[in-house]
């Protein structure tokens, strides 16, 4: 029997793909929606070839409370919600704002109204480093904790600070609501995942990132130099207050995140804190350089790039304190920059055009 049945919006997409698996692989039952976006339906295919098992899909956007309501109908047994799905475009979030607030605040809004009226009371949000914007402009803050003063620089982050205080006034309200009526209403529960900057593949090399359009996130770029499609990687500033330079973040292997998502449902489930956040990250920056130099190890050859302006809106370090999750949710990254690296790379060169073609031939003949 499966020990709880999650509906992850979102989960076509990068860091959904792999938490729908982890969940699987956990003995859950998994119900994706996903409007398609920015993935491909044949995210379903890899996962099920890796474990076996295939989650339900539905193609429906998350603004679509009505759908969404159907969904739930359709899945009684859906008790938990991991909610991925949003617009993740820095630069375009300040271009389209009130796109990014429609789909990013309206949608977990129309979420959490479904979810209200389904009596599904525990959601896990994807919220971002980004929230904290620049956090070298407090004392003692990097590595940055929890209680580091939010203030997001851009409207994507915006977007996410707003949704976290949506979601912890509707678990409060609902907590109160309940108490009125002399329940304890402690059912009612949201992890805040701020996660720092997410890289890697799987191992197998079935399941990756593959954005449509053109990527802007670091390693992704770096392995479009490393395949051909792209002559050079641009650095965006070699004169920050850093070892070397370029400017400093915390990289987790996207496959630490899923399992982040995982223990932190189940805590929840087990410890019913109310609305919680947690950092999700290793606790250990590098520079724009280390992974130049990472990447180009692992390709083995060095990798051509160029030094131009920053760009607007960087800044200097973000790098996790993961204290907070270490200790309460028994969770640590253990995956290190070199294996994302190589699962990346693993992931490029057997599917230079994404999810657009077959399974590596190897995989599914093994
Ligand atoms: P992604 O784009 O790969 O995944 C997001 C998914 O949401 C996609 O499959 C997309 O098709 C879907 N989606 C977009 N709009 C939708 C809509 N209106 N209705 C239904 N589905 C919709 O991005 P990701 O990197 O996997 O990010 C997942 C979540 O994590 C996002 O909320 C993102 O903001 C957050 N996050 C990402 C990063 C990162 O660097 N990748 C870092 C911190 C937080
Ligand atoms: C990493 C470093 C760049 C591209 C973004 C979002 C954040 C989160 C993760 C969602 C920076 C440098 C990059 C390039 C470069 N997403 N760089 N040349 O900006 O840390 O975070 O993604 O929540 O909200 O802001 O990630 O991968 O774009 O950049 O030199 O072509 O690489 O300046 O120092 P970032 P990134």
């Amino acid at each position: 029997m499966a020990v709880g049945s999650v509906l992850v919006t979102g989960g076509t997409g990068y860091i959904g793909s792999f938490t729908a698996l982890a969940l699987l692989e956990a003995g859950y039952e998994v119900v994706i929606v996903d409007n398609l976006y920015n993935s491909s339906k044949e995210v379903i295919n890899r996962i099920e070839l890796i474990c076996g098992k295939r989650p339900a899909f539905y193609e429906i956007d998350i603004t679509d409370e009505a759908a969404l309501n159907k969904v739930f109908t359709e899945h009684p047994d859906i008790d938990n919600v991991i909610h991925f799905a949003a617009l993740k475009a820095v630069g375009e979030s300040g271009e389209i704002p009130l796109e990014y607030y429609r789909v990013n605040v309206g949608g977990s809004i129309s979420l959490l109204r479904s979810m209200t009226k389904h009596n599904v009371t525990n959601i896990v949000f994807s919220s971002s480093a980004t929230v904290y914007g620049d956090a070298t402009r407090f004392p003692n803050m990097i590595p940055i904790p929890e209680h580091c003063p939010i203030g997001p620089t851009n409207t994507y982050g915006r977007t996410k600070s707003t949704v976290e205080s949506v979601i912890t006034d509707c678990i409060e309200a609902q907590r109160n609501n309940a108490k009125k009526t002399g329940e304890s209403g402690e059912q009612w529960n949201a992890a805040l995942l701020r996660y720092f900057n997410p890289a890697g593949a799987h191992p197998s090399g079935v399941l990756g990132e593959d954005p449509l359009g053109v990527p802007y996130n670091l390693l992704p770029l770096l392995a479009q130099v490393a395949i051909g499609k792209r002559e050079k990687l641009l650095v965006f500033g070699d004169d920050y207050a850093s070892k070397d330079g370029t400017a400093i973040r915390d990289y987790i292997h996207v496959l630490d995140l899923a399992k982040g998502h995982l223990v932190a449902l189940n805590y929840l489930r087990d410890h019913h804190p109310g609305v919680k956040a947690w950092n999700l990250g290793t606790g250990k920056g590098s520079t724009v350089f280390d992974m130049i130099k990472a990447f180009s190890k692992v390709v083995g050859r060095d990798l051509p790039y160029q030094v131009v302006e920053r760009r607007q809106g960087d800044v200097l370090d973000l790098t996790a304190n993961p204290s907070l999750a270490n200790q309460e949710l028994k969770w640590k990254a253990e995956l290190t920059l070199e294996d994302a690296c190589a699962d990346l790379w693993r992931w490029t060169e057997n599917n230079p055009e994404g999810y657009n073609q077959d399974p590596p031939k190897e995989f599914v003949d093994a």
